[in-house]
């Protein structure tokens, strides 16, 4: 089952990303340092690589039951970040979620995960999981108030290409299952 391209929430629209998106979404937080700080990707330097994720992200779009969505403002459509799914098996995904620094400390990121977990749950999926650096705890409290349980560190687990450190860090393991 494809999941919705378009979904509203109280205040924000998650939808799929298109190719005229990249210059806003390069603008507004992919070329940010301080907002790709605790990201999996390296700050975007160009709009090339914006345009990489978005070729990507139509990839994944292609081949599963959905991928990428920008998160937008619902009153004016203005690009606040993005979310998505990132399916490791039909029943088994992956999450994240990033907004440009303006969006930051008004529930968006909650809102938006709570969507997201909805759509998840639509498509089928028995397991959505994320990882997180153990200091981020923004992030990580994002994730217990969308309901993900802590279920353990894994240890020099994954490289974080924006910060000063060069081996892999610890991160939290959240996940929330469906029945
Ligand atoms: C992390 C991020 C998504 C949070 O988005 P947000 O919309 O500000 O999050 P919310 O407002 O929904 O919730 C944040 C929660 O963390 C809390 N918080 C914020 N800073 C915190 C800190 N330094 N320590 C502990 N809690 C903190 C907030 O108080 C809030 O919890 P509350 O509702 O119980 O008060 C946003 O800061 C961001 O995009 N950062 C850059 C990208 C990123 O790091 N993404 C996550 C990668 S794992």
């Amino acid at each position: 089952m494809k999941a919705p391209e378009q979904v509203e929430t109280a205040r924000l629209v998650l939808r799929r990303p298109r190719a005229a998106d990249a210059s806003d979404i390069f603008d507004r937080y992919a070329r940010d340092p301080v907002v790709t700080r605790y990201l999996s990707w390296p700050t975007h330097v160009s709009l090339e690589e914006t345009r990489a994720f978005l070729a990507f992200s139509e990839g994944a779009w292609a081949r599963w039951p959905a991928g990428a969505y920008l998160i937008c403002a619902r009153e004016d459509g203005a690009i606040l970040g993005s979310t998505g799914l990132s399916f490791e098996t039909r029943l088994r995904a992956a999450t994240g979620y990033v907004l440009a620094r303006d969006a930051w400390g008004r529930g968006y990121a909650t809102e938006a995960l709570a969507a997201l977990v909805g759509i998840a749950r639509a498509v089928g999926l028995r397991r959505l999981e994320a990882l997180c650096h153990v200091d981020h705890q923004s992030s990580w409290r994002v994730l217990e108030k969308c309901g993900f349980e802590r279920e353990g560190r894994l240890r020099r687990h994954s490289v974080f290409p924006n910060l000063d450190e060069p081996g892999p860090c610890d991160v939290w393991c959240y996940a929330t299952t469906f029945d």
